[in-house]
């Protein structure tokens, strides 16, 4: 085990007050490719940029479009949480860390164990009716080729949050306090680069900012301690 890797694993297990925040690189070790590498999701051909089809005027207008790009890329099955869910929801378990606040809209966390977990960008686990608000599965979303609809008329679309829209405010204000109330801070597999979620490292007030991501990110130089590796392949070892 290298050093860095051997601090953080000393820091948490001096520590009952851990709070994890992640992003798309957390995924990336179950096969789910994230958005702004090489190979992930924005760098790929598509009519028109995945920022604009995941955008809320897009899914208005051209649902049956959004719906095409949501099967073909967003639709996830099979894929299983990898080392860094599991040893985040041990940890929880343990007593040691208080939440998970993830970017991700995948599920894994809560398939891993983990249990409180605030979700950012919602989950395309859950759809609702955009004109009712009634609630429907997710299955209904993802096969066949017509955009699906509530029994009241209106489009159903999958519970997460898309570019135009806001953040729920119950969960930043959760996630604010978690974050200004920690004493490690673990940021793992973002790129820091979207706001607002991106801004909450501004609310940490400790001195064990720990950044886990394979590239570097903008706020690398703000951290107490930086490894560029694996997430997976470094919570497999703490
Ligand atoms: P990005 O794709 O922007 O960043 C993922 C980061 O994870 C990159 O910096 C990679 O280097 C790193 N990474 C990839 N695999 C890794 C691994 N195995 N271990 C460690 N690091 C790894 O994804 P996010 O920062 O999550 O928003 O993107 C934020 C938001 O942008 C997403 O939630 C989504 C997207 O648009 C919405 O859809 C609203």
């Amino acid at each position: 085990m290298n050093e860095s890797i051997q601090k953080l694993k000393d820091w948490i297990q001096e520590s009952d007050n851990i709070v994890f925040f992640g992003g798309a690189g957390v995924s990336t070790e179950s096969g789910i490719p994230d958005f702004r590498s090489v190979d992930g999701l924005y760098n790929q051909k598509w009519d028109y940029p995945p920022e604009t089809i995941l955008s809320h005027s897009f899914f208005n207008r051209y649902p049956d479009e959004y719906y095409r790009f949501h099967r073909e890329k967003l639709v996830i099955e099979g894929v299983k949480p990898n080392r860094a869910h599991i040893r985040l929801a041990e940890l929880e378990e343990e007593g040691k860390l208080r939440a998970v606040i993830t970017q991700n809209i995948d599920g894994l966390h809560q398939a891993a164990g983990s249990k409180n977990v605030l979700e950012l960008h919602g989950s395309i686990l859950r759809a609702y009716c955009s004109r009712c608000g009634r609630k429907y599965p997710a299955d209904m979303m993802n096969y066949g080729t017509d955009v699906p609809k509530c029994s009241c008329g209106g489009v159903i679309r999958p519970d997460i949050v898309l570019y135009e829209e806001p953040l729920n405010d119950g969960i930043m204000t959760s996630a604010i306090q978690y974050i200004r109330n920690a004493d490690i801070l673990i940021i793992g597999g973002t790129s820091l680069n979207v706001y607002p979620a991106a801004g909450l490292i501004n609310y940490y007030n400790g001195n064990k900012l720990v950044l886990v991501n394979l590239s570097e990110t903008p706020y690398d130089r703000y951290a107490n301690l930086v490894i560029h590796e694996k997430i997976g392949e470094v919570f497999g070892q703490i």
